[in-house]
């Protein structure tokens, strides 16, 4: 897989779980809490390996500094939420309305991403470039999970 097709696959499973989070109350602290650790493991691997593959190769285009300078505050508003939801507790009242904030948050950058983001890196980077990103990428991966 490319690195497009990689950070589709991701945004895709990550909405599937919101999704699936959405539905559990505060009466499903069990599934609630294993789901919620699913999301915020594969959320920190993909951005660490954004950030780590990703975006240094897009940074070097002078018009794309802003827009990944924006998709990197993303990814620290989201860490923050999902820090917030972490430390509020699968029983919490305030919960949902926190899960909404990260759905929110997430939706916003998938748009970003996948939209502005990647119609100028499919301009940028070069056919090659962009399988050995992908490449790069699914190890930047692992290694963020393993530490
Ligand atoms: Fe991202």
């Amino acid at each position: 897989m490319d690195i497009f097709q990689m950070l589709k696959k991701d945004h895709h499973t990550a909405k599937d779980v919101l999704k699936k989070l959405e539905t559990t109350g505060p009466r499903a602290a069990k599934s609630r809490e294993k789901l919620f650790s699913q999301l915020k493991e594969d959320l920190e691997a993909h951005s660490h390996g954004e950030e780590a593959v990703f975006y240094p190769a897009l940074r070097e285009n002078a018009e794309m500094v802003d827009l990944i300078n924006e998709a990197t505050e993303e990814h620290a508003e989201v860490e923050n939420l999902l820090e917030d939801l972490e430390e509020l507790g699968p029983e919490s009242e305030e919960w949902n309305s926190k899960l909404s904030e990260l759905k929110k948050s997430i939706l916003h950058h998938v748009k970003e991403e996948e939209g502005n983001i990647f119609k100028k890196a499919k301009e940028i980077l070069a056919k090659e470039e962009i399988q050995r990103l992908g490449r790069e990428f699914q190890e930047a991966k692992k290694q963020a999970t393993a530490g």
